[in-house]
């Protein structure tokens, strides 16, 4: 049985990207593999969170995640905070990692903008904490989005590192698994940006507490073009906004994007945008409904978590602790 680790940050309510990208894929991964998923407020913290609302949004992720098919019975679902090996062995990947190796983060130049000189040095090494994340359990496959891609290719240099460094073979190789069309779901107002909790507009993303009438105004205001869907996936190629929300129609229904195409070709968006919302108040419906209801008993979802930061210590205590000794630490009794 594989082991698996994936996380989220609590940065704001789930998108349908966080949905469709990842949180979707962890589902059936809880019936065949050993899973755990975190939140990841440590991570989240690299950029300014007001804390009343971090409290709130974690929460609230824990909440999402679970109405969307994560059972606590079946995975091991927590808090990254909670379980402190994640810091610990972060501290040692920082002097593993180069400057060089995080200079090439492109999700850094995005994030921390023109005005680098003031981002966070928690935002710069953000990737280290994540291969933390992963490493200290030993896990070897870990389903994100398409925008985890780089981080993980890092992950496996940092592990392949401390291993020749220390003359070890104590890390494993990471796998990312990265599903599908919907891997990178984009903003409805700008087809070439990804979908992002952290995105200033909410009329760029849905959000997995929005209500239908939400959702439908959203979609009814999404940028489109003035063109005829066409019959074939090769004449979206530079219709941005168009193929994001074929993808996303396509994605939400089990169905290809060809078989989407085939039914709605010669349409516009006049028809294929209720379509759309149709099918987006169907399968997001009883998802925001059963988050509503479990943030209704906020004791029972911190018991659920703090079960979940138990099971997760102790599989990463005896995996930091060998580190440590690797590393040439003075054992603790
Ligand atoms: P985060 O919180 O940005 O996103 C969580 C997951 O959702 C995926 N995702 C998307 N997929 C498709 N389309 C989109 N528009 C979209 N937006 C987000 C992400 O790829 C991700 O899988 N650094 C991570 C969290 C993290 C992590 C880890 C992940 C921390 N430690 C260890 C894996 C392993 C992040 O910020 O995800």
């Amino acid at each position: 049985m594989a082991r698996v680790f994936s996380g989220i940050q609590p940065s704001g309510v789930p998108t349908l990207g966080n949905y469709l990208g990842a949180i979707r894929n962890w589902v059936p991964m809880q019936d065949t593999d050993e899973c755990l998923f975190c939140v990841v407020d440590l991570h989240a913290i690299t950029q300014r969170q007001e804390p009343a609302e971090l409290l709130r949004q974690t929460r609230e992720m824990a909440a999402a995640l679970i109405a969307c098919g994560l059972s606590p019975d079946k995975c091991v679902l927590f808090v990254q905070s909670h379980v402190p090996a994640h810091a610990q062995l972060a501290w040692v990947f920082n002097c593993i990692a180069r400057l060089g190796w995080l200079n090439r983060m492109t999700q850094f130049k995005d994030k921390a903008g023109k005005d680098r000189e003031a981002a966070s040095t928690g935002l710069y090494v953000y990737p280290n904490l994540m291969a933390a994340d992963i490493l200290v359990y030993h896990a070897t496959q870990v389903p994100v989005g398409d925008d985890q891609r780089q981080h993980l290719e890092l992950a496996n240099d940092i592990a392949e590192k401390f291993n020749h460094d220390y003359g070890v073979d104590f890390f494993p190789r990471i796998e990312p698994l990265i599903q599908g069309v919907a891997a990178r779901v984009m903003s409805l107002r700008d087809g070439t940006r990804k979908m992002s909790k952290s995105d200033p507009s909410d009329q760029s993303r849905i959000n997995l507490n929005d209500d239908a009438d939400t959702i439908a105004n959203k979609i009814k205001r999404a940028t489109t073009d003035p063109e005829l869907l066409p019959d074939n996936l090769a004449a979206l190629e530079k219709r941005p906004e168009a193929r994001n929300l074929v993808g996303i129609l396509a994605a939400i229904t089990g169905r290809t994007q060809e078989d989407v195409l085939a039914e709605h070709a010669g349409r516009g968006f006049g028809a294929f945008k209720p379509a759309l919302t149709e099918a987006l108040v169907a399968h997001l419906g009883p998802i925001r409904a059963e988050m509503l209801r479990l943030l209704e008993d906020p004791a029972a979802l911190d018991a659920a978590l703090h079960q979940g930061a138990e099971k997760a210590e102790a599989i990463a205590e005896p995996i930091l602790k060998r580190a440590y000794e690797i590393v040439g630490f003075l054992p603790r009794r």
